[in-house]
């Protein structure tokens, strides 16, 4: 049977229940401190979207190691300040029956140099040049074990906040997804070569926190299914390779950043639908999560009816932090360009609606 945005989503293994099937998407907005400490604004903002109904919250991309920061309002999870933080975003969600988790992030060979006061790290070294003005240095062995305790650790904190669970952003070019890409991973050591040696640290870390925490402790895997903009390398058969390995490994749920949840699958000559091939490929033994152009009732029902068992919202949720409650009450939704009144009015701080700017048509000119 189709699920209807409204039925609520059970994560049987881990015997948590979300009140209906629409997901806050992962939205950096800028808005906590330069040295990471989650802001009021930021903590409001989740908390405005607590009371619009989302059943479940995901909060924006957190750094978990010094040197993997991309962006000077970023959140982090790294010190007890930052937890006692994190523990607002849990009340909020709870006061209005949802469950909230956060993305641990690297920003891998996109964080920015001026923020961290070091090249970026990856898989492979990259000369000085064009986007990586300081290259690109090689992570060691010992220092991926590091990142893997990193990760762990902040997901440690992340239920220490009383959070429900954590996304671990392996998508968009950043740390994780990296070392997936074959292109950017060439390592010989066993961290790179084969499929199973590119997906190692992201399952060595799915594991580390299997282990240490509880069971009802959501861990999801966000993934980019194929190459998009300047990123390349990314291809979907191997993607699909990898879900096989996360299904394994009892994720909780794989989350497929579609950038359009209804395009065409760039490397089926066929030209079948993108979410069709990946629902093929999870074929139901893990609940499937898109982003990616659902804005709306109609959209929302599209990627259910496609096979999607909940669907992430984001550029709407900007203008429309009750996004649920408005799509149930059939109330008109805002429209991108968001006026810059609304933002504000939503929390945005000067700094956040720089920031949004840089989408293109997000934020509605200044007239
Ligand atoms: C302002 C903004 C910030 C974003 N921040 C994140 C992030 O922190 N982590 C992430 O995985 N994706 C991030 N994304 C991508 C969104 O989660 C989502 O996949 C994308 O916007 C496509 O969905 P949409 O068409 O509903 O906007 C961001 C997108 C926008 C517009």
């Amino acid at each position: 049977m189709i699920p209807m945005l409204n039925d609520e989503f059970h994560f049987v293994r881990a015997g948590l229940r979300l009140k209906n099937r629409a997901v806050l998407a992962p939205l950096t907005h800028n808005m906590s401190e330069e040295n990471g400490d989650p802001g009021r604004a930021e903590l409001d903002w989740l908390a405005r979207c607590a009371e619009g109904g989302f059943g479940l919250l995901i909060g924006a991309a957190t750094q978990v190691q010094a040197g993997g920061r991309c962006w000077p309002g970023q959140p982090a999870l790294m010190t007890d300040a930052q937890q006692s933080a994190f523990a607002k975003l849990t009340q909020s969600a709870e006061e209005n029956g949802a469950l909230a988790l956060i993305q641990l992030h690297h920003g891998g060979v996109r964080a920015q140099p001026e923020l961290n006061g070091t090249a970026p790290v990856g898989p492979g070294a990259i000369p000085p040049g064009g986007r990586y003005p300081l290259g690109v240095s090689a992570l060691t062995g010992p220092q991926i074990l590091q990142l893997i305790d990193a990760f762990v650790l902040a997901a440690e904190r992340a239920h220490g906040a009383g959070l429900h669970g954590i996304e671990l952003h392996a998508a968009h070019n950043f740390l994780l997804c990296n070392f997936l890409n074959p292109l950017l991973n060439r390592r010989e050591d066993g961290w790179g070569g084969s499929l199973a040696g590119r997906a190692r640290m992201l399952l060595a870390i799915v594991r580390g926190i299997r282990e240490r925490l509880p069971r009802s402790f959501l861990i999801g895997v966000r993934l980019s299914p194929e190459s998009y903009a300047h990123i390349e390398g990314i291809q979907l058969a191997n993607q699909l390779a990898l879900v096989e390995l996360l299904v394994e490994e009892d994720v909780d749920y794989l989350h497929f950043s579609m950038g359009d949840s209804f395009k065409a699958a760039s490397e089926d000559p066929a030209g079948g639908s993108l979410l069709a091939a990946v629902r093929a490929g999870v074929a139901g033994r893990v609940p499937l999560m898109v982003a990616g152009k659902i804005r709306d009732a109609e959209s929302a029902k599209q990627a259910l009816a496609g096979g999607a068992d909940l669907v992430a919202i984001g550029s709407a949720a900007i203008g429309n932090p009750d996004w649920p409650k408005r799509v149930n009450l059939d109330l008109p939704l805002d429209q991108p360009p968001f006026e810059t009144a609304r933002l504000t009015m939503s929390g945005f701080t000067p700094r956040a609606q720089d920031y949004l700017r840089s989408f293109p048509g997000l934020v509605a000119q200044a007239s």
